[in-house]
């Protein structure tokens, strides 16, 4: 399995860097991440009291003038608050010093209590990001563009997750990808969808052995055992219970060709039992053909198989509402089930992927990262 490692360490990381990300959403969702938001109003008129002064207003599309002291001289000066102001604000807060504009301490300089952001905090992408977000709280002629289409940079996502080879994610395109999960044949084919649905079909049974919400695939222990160990659902993966399946075709079972992974008894009765492997394959009678992606890259792709003379095509996916849905097509009749199941409830991706990326994302772990980020103690009352 050693040929494996080397694409994988490349691919990963790179599967996101470049991808195309709405830095309005980012930026907002970065504001709320690093805490800005505990601070700052990003509404008109808000009368909460809050640490910072609201930032609704403050970035028009043609830069506006703002009072501040510079701390430097002590003075007071009018400046504009265009880019270079923000970035000042944000890298170096304590050089210049806002003035309330709203009752009732208009006038008065704000406490130099915002913390710096240094860029090891939040890179440049992720700083001009929340500028284009402050540019869209404004009145209507004012508004800067809701939408800011870029490429992912390098920082921008987070050095944890995204740079552990083993975890295969999912962002915006469903992917396909073979692996061996205990609970399905080492012949399995996982699927892992944008929605945070991932799933395996397994050629051994031609159904759907395993289902969860979360992360992906893990792939450590097989790439650190040489692959003699199976690998693991993603990061906080939570297996979806898919009792009651319909049986879609003749009950297919090719266990002793391909048993499960960890199941020595069929491995051992396979050796050593009575039953011909020839005749057991013809009684069978079965195939995998293989998958065809979907026109949609975030839809579910077809499995194709064969059970006697006749072609199966199965489709399936699990909707917000907990709704599992088998479409099978038999020669050309189709036939739809629908079972009930898990809904997503919270569903977790190795993140932070911007939701532009991968919709439904919780994107609380992006906090963590910023744990070492302590506030001046005059803030901590
Ligand atoms: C602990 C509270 C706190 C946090 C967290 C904080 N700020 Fe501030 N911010 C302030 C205070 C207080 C001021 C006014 C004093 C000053 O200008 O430094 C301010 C000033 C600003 C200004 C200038 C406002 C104006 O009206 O001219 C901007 C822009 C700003 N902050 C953006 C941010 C952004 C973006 C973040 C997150 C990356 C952030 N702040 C996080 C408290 C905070």
């Amino acid at each position: 399995m050693r040929y494996k490692i080397l694409p994988l360490l490349s691919l990963v990381p790179a599967s996101l860097l470049g991808a195309p990300v709405d830095l309005v959403q980012l930026g907002k969702e970065t504001f709320n991440a690093v805490g800005c938001a505990e601070c700052h109003s990003e509404t008109k008129n808000d009368t909460s009291v809050k640490t910072g002064p609201g930032l609704y207003g403050l970035f028009p599309t043609t830069a506006r003038k703002r009072d501040i002291i510079e701390t430097g001289e002590n003075h007071k000066h009018t400046v504009t608050a265009d880019f270079t102001y923000y970035q000042k604000s944000i890298r170096n807060p304590g050089s210049e010093i806002a003035i309330s504009e709203v009752a009732p301490t208009k006038g008065e300089p704000f406490l130099p209590v915002m913390p710096a952001y240094p860029v090891a905090f939040l890179n440049e992408q992720k700083a001009t990001a929340i500028h284009h977000y402050l540019q869209t709280l404004n009145d209507d002629e004012l508004r800067g563009p809701s939408k800011v289409m870029a490429e992912l940079e390098e920082g921008t996502v987070a050095k944890d997750i995204h740079q552990d080879p083993t975890e295969i994610l999912v962002t915006d395109r469903t992917r396909v990808f073979r692996a061996r999960i205990p609970g399905s044949s080492a012949r399995a084919v996982y699927v892992g969808m944008p929605s945070g649905l991932n799933y395996a079909f397994d050629p051994r049974t031609m159904t759907i052995s395993k289902a969860w919400w979360g992360g992906f695939l893990n792939l450590k222990n097989e790439m650190a055992g040489r692959g003699n160990n199976p690998s693991a659902m993603g990061n906080q993966a939570r297996e979806i219970t898919l009792a009651g399946q319909p049986e879609l075709s003749p009950k297919v079972d090719l266990s002793f060709k391909s048993p499960l992974i960890g199941d020595g008894e069929t491995i051992a009765k396979n050796l050593w039992g009575d039953a011909d492997f020839l005749e057991q394959l013809t009684t069978a009678n079965a195939q995998f053909i293989g998958y065809t992606y979907p026109t949609d890259p975030k839809g579910s792709p077809t499995f194709h198989y064969r059970v006697g003379k006749t072609k199966y095509a199965l489709t399936f996916n699990i909707t917000e509402d907990g709704m599992a849905h088998y479409n099978l097509t038999k020669g050309s009749e189709m036939s739809k089930s629908i079972l009930k199941t898990d809904p997503p409830e919270n569903v977790w991706r190795p993140n932070p992927i911007p939701s532009t990326l991968s919709q439904k994302v919780a994107l609380t772990p992006m906090a963590v990262s910023y744990t070492h980020l302590t506030l001046p103690t005059i803030y901590s009352v």
